[in-house]
């Protein structure tokens, strides 16, 4: 018989087995003798509050993860199948990840209490009933974006975001590190990024953006600090991509280093900005800044092993390149004939710079004005015709369009939240996603590796906000980007979301609970 777990993102089969269910208990034991699954194995353990031993002693009931060659073909690295029953637990997956996700599921057929109590919860009586799961995601790039740069989250409130993301099955933190409003990321050959760049002395606090605050607002991350994140990001099998904008976005590196921009451009005057908009200060292409962004590359993908690098290259103003006598003379030279083949300049060099070195540019969408460079990946957020035209070319595209995948516009309506950025976006209108757009040929649909959720935070002061906006609408889409177009069922996804929520509130997610 087949059954609607209550499991969000709801797996790919779910076959009630008719036997005895199975029972959490204080003796109940989790082994995994493979090294790889370690972390995995330690994680539930504590989560469970019971013990984690290479291999169990007779008798006792147990959840036996391990990896099996034999389903990495059929499932991929991501796959698991999940069984239970009074005899005990078996998740086995495809690979590390599968193993992860299996238990990730098997947290989810336990009741939200274990979350808090681990086996007392119910007074030591949670149950599971006996079902075989069998589950693989549909795409490999499941999302979210934070912001912190317009406010920023020390490391705690990181790796709590990324607790959650990890319930979720989601796979990519898109970090972004770097914008106008501050530098978040220590630069060990470049120390005023962060002495300087990390701090603004006000901020705007209205939607008219003429009010400030007068509140000191910065902080960065030590390289150790990011260390520690993208550790923990690992462990719940989630890449840390960076992002470091570039050539536009960059009011806050040129504050700190004012002689890498069009300085004999007319009004230059860098600062760490206060206000919401976009700015004219972009990078100069001059060998002092090309050598700083090398340089700051450089630090970066020592920090990261994300195959992908993040680069921005979204909303550069081109004025003050055609402006400046000194980048005018350069584009001449160069045979560039205006300010877009300027921002195209830029981002070929550096999707070179970062092939050279066996990474992947990827870029929001304008970066393909000018031309996409060969390699080169791209995030459509404008319009998913973007999206479309790149992956006609031949392009590698991750989906984030602001119609359905900015969680900083508001959830409910603008009586009811006021003052956000962006058209309402429902709970039902992000679960309707399909990456996969419809005008797409199914040729090109191998091209789009999945999507995103973008939490911006220019009115997203707190960890507490960050949550309120992310879910549930983020456990929508995680469901998008997991389960099958068959498995998909907004009624059921509502009913599976009463556990979800009740289990978000034992973790203290501030989520925000749906009204419609
Ligand atoms: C963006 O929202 N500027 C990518």
């Amino acid at each position: 018989m087949s059954a609607s777990p209550n499991i969000i993102p709801i797996p790919v089969s779910c076959r009630l087995t008719g036997g005895a269910p199975f029972a959490l208990t204080a003796l109940t034991v989790v082994t995994a003798s493979d090294p790889a699954l370690r972390a995995t194995a330690a994680q539930l353990a504590v989560r469970l509050d019971v013990a984690v031993l290479d291999r169990a002693p007779a008798g006792v009931p147990v959840i036996a993860l391990e990896i099996d060659s034999e389903l990495t073909g059929r499932l991929g690295a991501e796959g698991y199948v999940l069984t239970t029953g009074a005899a005990g637990v078996s998740i086995r997956g495809g690979g590390a990840a599968g193993v992860f996700y299996g238990t990730q599921s098997l947290r989810q057929l336990l009741p939200p209490d274990i979350e808090r109590f681990g086996w007392r919860a119910g007074g030591g009586g949670a149950t599971v009933p006996a079902v075989e799961i069998e589950d693989r995601p549909r795409f490999r790039w499941r999302g979210s974006l934070l912001d912190v740069s317009r406010h920023f989250s020390p490391v705690g409130e990181v790796k709590q975001y990324l607790d959650t993301l990890a319930l979720h099955k989601l796979n990519v933190f898109h970090w972004h590190l770097v914008d106008d409003q501050g530098w978040r990321i220590e630069i060990k050959q470049y120390p005023r990024l962060t002495t300087v760049g990390a701090w603004r002395e006000t901020t705007t606090r209205t939607g008219a953006e003429t009010t400030f605050d007068g509140v000191p607002h910065g902080g960065f991350y030590t390289q150790d600090e990011i260390r520690e994140v993208v550790a923990y990001a690992a462990e719940r099998h989630i890449t840390v991509m960076p992002e470091i904008e570039l050539p536009g976005h960059s009011s806050a590196a040129l504050a700190a280093y004012p002689e890498l921009g069009n300085t004999d451009a007319p009004g230059y005057a860098p600062k760490v900005q206060a206000r919401w908009a976009i700015f004219p200060e972009t990078y100069a292409p001059k060998p002092a800044t090309l050598q700083f962004l090398d340089d700051v590359l450089t630090e970066v993908l020592a920090l990261f092993p994300s195959p992908f690098i993040h680069i921005g290259g979204d909303e550069a103003m081109k004025e003050q390149w055609e402006a400046s006598p000194t980048t005018r003379a350069f584009m001449k030279a160069n045979g560039l004939k205006d300010g877009h083949e300027m921002q195209s300049w830029f981002i070929r060099r550096t999707e070179n710079f970062l092939a050279q070195r066996g990474r992947r540019l990827i870029g929001w969408d304008e970066i393909q004005e000018g031309g996409l460079a060969p390699g080169a990946a791209m995030m459509a957020w404008r319009d998913v015709k973007w999206a479309i035209e790149a992956a006609r070319l031949g392009h590698d595209v991750v989906m984030a369009p602001t119609s359905h995948t900015y969680f900083d516009y508001t959830e409910g309506t603008a009586e009811e939240e006021g003052g956000a950025i962006g058209a309402q976006t429902t709970l039902e209108k992000v679960y309707s996603f399909d990456p996969i757009p419809a005008e797409l040929e199914p040729a090109h649909h191998a091209r789009v590796l999945g999507a995103q959720g973008q939490l911006w935070r220019e009115r997203m002061p707190s960890l507490a906000v960050v949550e309120f906006r992310a879910f549930p609408r983020l456990s929508a889409l995680a469901e998008v980007l997991w389960s099958p177009v068959a498995r998909k069922n907004y009624a059921d996804f509502r009913t599976r979301l009463i556990w979800l929520l009740a289990r978000l509130d034992r973790l203290g997610v501030n989520y925000r609970r749906p009204r419609d």
